[in-house]
């Protein structure tokens, strides 16, 4: 385990039921606001309760940003954001809404494109526009971390953009917000927060507080996404939510490992949902890893109430069969002809985390047997 590490969280991190109330809080009457958000949180009606909370700012509401976002959907939000000269982003909804909004909160005040960051051509510079997630899944922890991840549609290269001060000023967790969340998002952004947790506790780069808050939050997560996918009630919803934003802390310090490393190429060239994608990958993940990991997922079973790494990935299998998510890519058409793809394309910081390695050859053995 690292003895050399780095924690960073957002601004200030609120979490508990009813905390959407104090979003006025650290928002100025003065404040002109770019509100960003998703169809879902419209209809649901979580998008009437912030614009009445913030009735004494001006508001711009932009509320198509779609799952699984292109880069340059960015430059559309700038474009708006240094139009109205606003001073804060607001952002409600999933991870993609949130990716969005913490990448044009840092670039509104820049004056290059949204693809020149991205390239790596140009650098983030400078401090953003203030910046509040409020998050309505329990799943990405998008409200915790720095990073944002796009597709370049023209390659499907699917990667991340990451900087310091893409970090929310506030992030507001208030298990409340993800009631409506209907089961099959909850259980594919559930199980990719308990992914995040798991990976996290058996990455390279663990260290002792990313140990600590991965371990709990798979106790959390591991213990309560059933329920919360088949008969969600307060308890669970609100296990979830704060299960989430633990595995979150812990695995922006740590890094991840292959079930996320493959899980960018195979949702990106596949079409496949993000958690989904997780759910699909983690079980073979964790089977290949186990001549190099065992004594730690012995310890994460262990403190999940089970007396083995085996059985724990066979519980694990159990729960993602429980909550109705495919064991398999084949509904989603992934062969033969995507591998050379994949390989290309999987070698981000996750892969490098995992506790074995993979080579090009192993990647492409380990995709034919999924
Ligand atoms: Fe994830």
């Amino acid at each position: 385990m690292l003895n050399h590490y780095q924690l960073s969280f957002p601004g200030q991190i609120i979490f508990g039921n009813g905390t959407l109330q104090r979003l006025p809080e650290f928002i100025t009457p003065e404040s002109n606001i770019l509100l960003l958000t998703g169809t879902h949180a419209v209809k649901q009606g979580l998008v009437k309760q912030v614009t009445n909370l913030l009735n004494h700012c001006t508001m711009t509401v932009i509320s198509d940003i779609q799952s699984e976002p292109a880069i340059i959907e960015v430059n559309r939000i700038q474009k708006t954001g240094r139009e109205k000269a606003v001073t804060a982003v607001v952002a409600i909804g999933g991870g993609s809404v949130i990716d969005v909004a913490k990448t044009a909160a840092a670039l509104i005040p820049l004056t290059s494109s949204a693809e020149q960051y991205f390239s790596g051509e140009k650098k983030i510079t400078g401090k953003g526009v203030f910046f509040i997630a409020l998050p309505t899944t329990a799943g990405t922890g998008a409200e915790i971390t720095s990073n944002a991840v796009f597709i370049n549609p023209e390659t499907l290269e699917k990667k991340s953009l990451k900087h310091q001060n893409m970090y929310a000023d506030v992030a507001i967790i208030d298990p409340e917000l993800t009631y409506s969340c209907p089961p099959q998002l909850t259980a594919a952004s559930g199980f990719d927060a308990l992914t995040q947790a798991v990976e996290s506790y058996i990455s390279r780069n663990a260290n002792p507080v990313s140990s600590i808050l991965a371990r709990n939050a798979t106790i959390q997560l591991f213990n309560n996404l059933e329920k919360a996918c088949l008969a969600p009630d307060a308890a669970s919803r609100s296990a979830m939510a704060e299960g989430s934003m633990i595995a979150a802390m812990a695995f922006s310090s740590s890094g991840l490992g292959a079930a996320h490393g493959l899980g960018h190429p195979i949702g990106s060239i596949c079409k496949v949902p993000h958690g989904t994608c997780c759910a699909i990958l983690l079980i073979p993940v964790l089977r290949w890893n186990l001549p190099s990991c065992e004594p730690r997922l012995h310890e994460l079973a262990t403190a999940c109430g089970i007396n083995s790494a085996h059985k724990f990935i066979d519980a694990l299998e159990n729960l993602r069969h429980n909550i109705g998510i495919p064991d398999k890519f084949s509904n989603y058409g992934l062969d033969y002809r995507h591998f050379g793809f994949i390989v290309r394309n999987c070698r981000s910081g996750s892969m490098k985390n995992n506790p074995r390695e993979m080579s090009d050859d192993e990647v492409e053995l380990f995709l034919s047997a999924i």
